[in-house]
């Protein structure tokens, strides 16, 4: 997958990975001697951190060769990353459709557009998507490699653009637009448009209002050429050169998400090419036996001449253990669902739960280590 597509597209439950698994597959395609790029929308600095960079920009920074190098690991490509800049990216959208320059102007100095441009719903999901739009073509990079934003709800991520034109096309927003475009003031409205407008006014001021009416109707111009552009981002991302991979945990209710995530896929027409399932905890057997464990301490405390009341230690012992089974248990029933309902087309990875977060190159080469292992 990582060799022969343009596009890779992790999506999945908020806080199961993806950031961590957008860039261990940057790593690995990078170290397989292509040339990556990592487009992420986490502000962490961790990630940052990882890749060797003081902070992540609005535009591409390259991670040194040497870092890869300093922590054994070979890089037969390149790797660069980039933050998504949701703003500039809208500006670029706007001077790109405005019908002329006066008009780019106005949207762009609107107050409410600083609003519209990073608070609305669904722009951040769709500015992802433009960005993506942007940068598949550029000759410099064979691979991008998107990090989706955390969304609590699947959906978000597929109707952004829906979602985006619906809330700016809403019909209150619509109802305002008409009203102060049909009446020349206050006074001549109908008294039931007048009186909602003059109690908001009384907290706005006029002039506010008919900002306002005017904002939302330049952008709704600006919006046949958006809505059409909206259709052909979409559209791209059913090429064959995109691979959608879904990433979940094994827990019951993201398994849940994820299963629900990989429907909406294929109702949108997207075939996923891949799943991995992160943080696994390791399986009954690797947890050992807590009775045998319990008996080996005692004797060890014995050995030791240990005078101490061994009871009370062995049985927290013995429950902690417990509750490691459990959870493997847990984790395996979870990974076991995963693989029988999403059949055999696609390829099925499983990543540890390590003991300290991924923070370094080294260990998100370690996390991608576990790619290799996929099988169908
Ligand atoms: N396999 C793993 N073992 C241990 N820690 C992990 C593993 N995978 C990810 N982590 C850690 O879990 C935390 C959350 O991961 P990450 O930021 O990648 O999730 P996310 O899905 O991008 O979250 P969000 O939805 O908030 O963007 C990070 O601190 C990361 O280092
Ligand atoms: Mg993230």
């Amino acid at each position: 997958m990582l060799d022969s597509h343009r596009v890779i597209v992790c999506v999945g439950s908020g806080g199961v990975g993806k950031t961590t698994t957008s860039a261990a597959l940057a790593v690995r395609a990078a170290q397989n001697g292509r040339r990556v790029l990592c487009l992420t929308i986490d502000p962490a600095k961790r990630l940052a951190q990882s890749l060797g960079l003081a902070e992540l920009r609005g535009s591409e920074q390259a991670v040194s060769r040497e870092l890869f190098a300093l922590q054994g690991l070979r890089c037969e490509g390149s790797l660069s990353a980039m933050m998504l800049d949701m703003k500039g990216t809208f500006d670029e959208l706007v001077t790109r459709n405005a019908s002329s320059p006066e008009q780019r102007d106005r949207i762009l100095q609107n107050r409410l557009y600083q609003y519209v441009s990073t608070s609305l719903a669904g722009t951040q999901e769709y500015m992802a998507m433009e960005k993506l739009h942007a940068v598949r073509l550029d000759p410099r990079f064979d691979l991008v490699v998107l990090d989706t934003p955390p969304t609590t709800n699947a959906l978000d991520f597929l109707e952004a653009p829906q979602r985006l034109v619906g809330a700016i096309d809403s019909p209150v927003m619509r109802w305002f637009v008409e009203t102060l475009e049909n009446s020349k003031g206050l006074s001549l409205m109908g008294r039931g448009a007048a009186f909602v407008l003059r109690g908001l006014a009384r907290f706005t001021g006029v002039e506010f209002l008919e900002n306002v009416g005017q904002f939302v109707t330049e952008l709704n111009d600006l919006f046949g050429g958006f809505r059409e552009r909206a259709k052909t981002v979409y559209e791209d991302l059913k090429g064959p050169d995109v691979a959608f991979v879904i990433v979940t945990s094994p827990s019951p209710l993201t398994v849940a998400e994820a299963l629900y995530f990989t429907r909406k896929l294929r109702d949108f027409g997207i075939e996923p090419k891949a799943m991995i399932v992160n943080r696994v905890h390791g399986t009954p057997e690797a947890c050992g036996d807590a009775q045998a464990a319990a008996a080996e301490l005692q004797t060890f405390l014995q050995a030791a001449g240990s005078s101490a009341d061994s009871s009370e230690l062995i049985s927290r012992m013995s429950e902690a253990l417990e509750d490691d089974v459990a959870l493997a248990r847990r984790d395996q029933a979870g990974v076991r669902r995963l693989k029988e309902s999403v059949g055999q087309d696609l390829s099925f990875a499983q990543v540890p739960a390590f003991e300290r977060d991924v923070h370094d190159l080294a260990a998100l080469a370690q996390v991608a280590a576990h790619f290799e292992r996929a099988g169908g």
